[in-house]
């Protein structure tokens, strides 16, 4: 018996690629479907979330977001990897640099994602859990990253249950930690990806260095945010390619 479609996804079962891209912001994936995929389809607009599925040179990819925080990451990718079998779910977003060398347009591929939450209580460990993309995800990121001439970083980032810093000290701990960043949904999306057995990346561009108060400009927003989709896409051609 199939469980598709989901209480927050319409598509059927076959409409879903096996390789997702998510940014958070659902007019991101409509901007994503309309300008890097051709042969687009609509799969899914429950609340606004479009997904798309279409194809990145041959290779077929579904776009669609995840909503902010690790709530709303969590119920999209546990049902994209549990009920439409998707193997891969690469994040796409942009993050809040804490660490000095770390700028404003540079990429950062999130190796692990330290987080404030509580989303591992779920899992009901007798300690706590370390989450961590896919390697071979993070390779193949990491070479397009290099390919493409974008500076980039690679290792830990912060998934934050609030934008807003309540105590601005908090950054500074989590930075003296070696963390490079803030976000607020890959830890979900990895432990999501743990617990099913499938991959999962966060790739993410900086819009705001928090330490040194620079942020960027919504055209750099774009510029940065572009160079981000084609790491992305490239990789999940590479996974294609490598099947
Ligand atoms: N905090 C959390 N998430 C973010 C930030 C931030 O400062 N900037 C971009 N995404």
């Amino acid at each position: 018996m199939s469980n598709c479609p989901t209480p927050h996804i319409a598509a059927k079962e076959d409409e879903i690629a096996k390789t997702v891209l998510m940014p958070g912001d659902p007019n991101r994936s409509k901007f994503i479907a309309e300008n890097f995929l051709s042969n687009i389809k609509l799969v899914n607009n429950i609340r606004g979330v479009q997904g798309y599925t279409g194809e990145y040179k041959n290779t077929p990819v579904t776009v669609m977001a995840s909503g902010m925080g690790m709530p709303s990451m969590g119920i999209y990718s546990y049902e994209l990897f549990k009920f439409y079998d998707v193997d891969n779910i690469i994040r796409v977003g942009s993050c809040g640099a804490i660490n000095n060398n770390v700028e404003v347009m540079d990429i950062v591929i999130g190796l692990g994602a330290s987080t404030d939450s509580r989303y591992d209580k779920k899992f009901k460990l007798p300690g706590t859990f370390a989450p961590i993309c896919d390697f071979s995800l993070a390779q193949k990121a990491a070479m397009n990253a290099e390919k493409s001439g974008a500076k980039y970083h690679v290792g830990n980032v912060l998934s934050s249950d609030s934008f807003y810093d309540f105590d601005p000290k908090d950054k500074y701990a989590w930075a003296a930690m070696g963390v490079l960043a803030i976000e607020m949904e890959s830890a979900a999306l990895y432990m999501n990806a743990a617990i099913t057995g499938k991959k999962a990346l966060g790739i993410f561009t900086v819009s705001d260095q928090l330490i040194k108060e620079q942020y960027l400009s919504s055209q750099e927003r774009e510029t940065g945010f572009t160079k981000m989709i084609e790491i992305a896409l490239s990789t999940a051609e590479d996974i294609y390619n490598e099947n």
